[in-house]
């Protein structure tokens, strides 16, 4: 996290302090198509993508966003080439190693989320070191979902919650929101109140499927490198007009 952005450090004096998400989910797509663009090759974009991360986490932090869940790898993505899959996990690992201690010293608590006991051995020590080393840090939480799929958390709480009836620990009746909530990947932040999808796609493709039911949604052409403060302001302008009503009149 060390190039200094130039523009947008402060949060924009159009928007509301009060009104801000207290917590933002991204969905970083378009990193391919990026990178055709610029004819390079794919892993291009994903090198790139990684910029766009870093500066976004930072933006939060500056604009006084308490918590920040970027989508890295969904279980679905190992049906890519191989080749691109190994580029993925090695970039995750080295972008940990780089960038933990800078984040550290900026108070982020990191938390990674998904089926982490899949991914390459390397990778699970980086993963465990940035959450170890982070977890007194009472600033921006970062969460990166990797190897992560909405329905198979919910499958996994599921089961947790069943187990503990076989036990005769919990009766049926017991099982409420917050319990159900209380034993997934996410237990102890908040819902996501706003979703950013970029590249124009309209799915949220399994992600964060039970923590997004009232978050609003922003969809932008973007493609996810060329996501900077400016277009994060739009978004941010936009979630602010809406009229968040929860099934309310
Ligand atoms: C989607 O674009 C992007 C990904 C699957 C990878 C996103 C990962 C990063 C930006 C790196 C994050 C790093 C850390 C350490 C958290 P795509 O490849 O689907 O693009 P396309 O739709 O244009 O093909």
């Amino acid at each position: 996290m060390t190039a200094k952005p130039t523009i947008l450090q402060e949060l924009p004096a159009d928007l509301d302090q009060d009104r801000l998400p207290r917590h933002v989910a991204v969905i970083m797509d378009g990193n391919g198509r990026w990178a055709k663009r610029q004819g390079q090759p794919r892993i291009m974009g994903h090198r790139r993508g990684v910029d766009a991360l870093k500066d976004l986490l930072r933006c939060c932090r500056d604009w006084g966003i308490p918590a920040l869940t970027a989508y890295a790898f969904s279980t679905e993505n190992w049906g890519r080439p191989m080749e691109e899959v190994d580029f993925l996990m090695t970039l995750f690992e080295r972008v940990l190693r780089r960038e933990l201690e800078e984040m550290a010293q900026e108070n982020v608590k990191i938390k990674f989320v998904g089926n982490l006991e899949a991914l390459p051995r390397s990778l699970q020590a980086e993963i465990e070191r940035s959450m170890t080393r982070t977890q007194d840090n009472q600033g921006i939480r970062f969460t990166v979902a990797t190897n992560y799929g909405g329905r198979q958390e919910i499958i996994q709480a599921c089961r947790e919650l069943a187990t503990q009836v076989q036990k005769g620990l919990l009766q049926p009746d017991d099982i409420d929101e917050a319990l159900f909530a209380s034993h997934l990947y996410t237990a102890g932040v908040s819902d996501p109140d706003l979703l950013i999808r970029t590249s124009g796609e309209m799915r949220i493709s399994n992600f964060l499927l039970w923590q997004l039911a009232y978050a609003e949604f922003y969809i932008t052409e973007t493609l996810w490198p060329d996501f900077n403060r400016v277009e994060f302001h739009q978004a941010l302008c936009a979630y602010q007009e809406r009229d968040r009503r929860y099934g309310k009149v």
